[in-house]
């Protein structure tokens, strides 16, 4: 048997691969910049298997330009930027990288939520910008307190829960909206109350998002959403930029219809130089979409992602499968090439 033949979209932390290289004839992208669509294109034609990140959107034209393609395996967990449906009518097996990053993920979103809370990214502008004059005030930087607030949480999957975990030492009220209402003993294992998603809004003192970007949640956090926040909350987001409008967020910045915001994720990443959220620093703090950036959860994800990828070429059921029904379009035993 031939060995099969890999494109990867940027290099990746050890051990990935190095697991690659295992089985396959691997060919990474030597650039640190994205490949552009055309150079994907170019790329993946007479590939077996692509390994991918998420910024690279993978749709139609790409799958079509590679006929042996049995394999996209995404170096995130989230899975936008990839034509699933598409990707599963052609026979071709999609999978992620969940669980190895839900704790990086929570601990920055709760790294997001203090931050804004307690002024401290505006706390170091001041002390470099030499505007500490005064040793200490009463009312210098003072911020919002956390402990014993409430936190809404949208969306209760992976990531949701562990940042709900979290809320526990901090005698958090835990609110949470879910399409899906898990099990009674996760509510209370969690000390979680359901309320829906406007209610949540009108009652959290710290709202976080933890949903995936599909259709339904594509600026699912409007204006008009916003307004029925309290004047005093703040907004965290560390799962996808489309989920909040930009420009509604902004708006309420401006008009002290919520306290701040603190953002991971954009709608346009890199951030564009108009976006209007750079300009209120002092109310919105901004990351390059680094939540899940540990070397930990970055080396974990890479061997996932290499793992994922080899077991659908050896015709063995990935760990992490995206879209099941790829089955019954193509087989496993069909896909076997290793
Ligand atoms: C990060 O955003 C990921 O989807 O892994």
């Amino acid at each position: 048997m031939r060995r099969p033949e890999v494109y990867v979209t940027r290099a990746l932390p050890p051990p990935g691969i190095e697991i690659l290289k295992d089985y396959c004839n691997v060919e990474v992208n030597p650039s640190e910049d994205a490949p552009s669509k055309s150079e994907i294109i170019r790329k993946v034609a007479g590939k077996d298997g692509l390994l991918c990140l998420l910024t690279d959107k993978i749709d139609r034209e790409i799958m079509e330009a590679a006929p042996n393609l049995s394999v996209i395996s995404s170096y995130s967990v989230g899975y936008d930027h990839i034509d699933i449906a598409e990707a599963t009518k052609r026979g071709i097996y999609v999978t992620y990288t969940p669980g190895v990053l839900t704790d990086a993920t929570a601990d920055f979103a709760w790294a997001l939520l203090m931050s804004i809370a307690r002024r401290v990214t505006e706390a170091d502008r001041y002390v470099r910008g030499g505007k500490w004059k005064i040793a200490w005030s009463p009312t210098m930087l003072v911020g919002a307190a956390v402990y014993g607030k409430t936190l809404g949480i949208l969306g209760l999957g992976r990531i949701g829960s562990a940042v709900a975990k979290r809320a526990m030492g901090f005698g958090m009220r835990v609110l949470y909206y879910d399409e899906i209402r898990p099990p009674k003993e996760k509510e209370e294992e969690l000390h979680l109350q359901y309320l829906p998603i406007d209610d949540l809004l009108r009652e959290s003192d710290f709202v976080s998002i933890h949903v995936p970007l599909t259709e339904k949640t594509r600026h699912l956090i409007n204006y008009e959403r916003l307004k029925l926040m309290k004047p005093t909350a703040f907004l965290i987001n560390t799962a996808r930029g489309a989920v909040v409008d930009t420009e509604g967020l902004a708006r309420a910045l401006k008009e002290g219809i919520i306290a701040g915001a603190a953002l991971d994720v954009h709608e346009k990443e890199p951030i564009e130089p108009g976006n209007p959220l750079l300009k209120l620093e002092d109310k919105c703090i901004l990351a390059p979409h680094i939540a899940s950036g540990t070397v930990e959860a970055r080396s974990k994800m890479a061997e996932i992602a290499a793992t994922n990828l080899i077991s659908v070429l050896k015709g063995e059921m990935p760990p992490n499968l995206v879209n099941p029904d790829v089955q019954k379009v193509r087989p496993l035993s069909k896909v076997k090439k290793i």
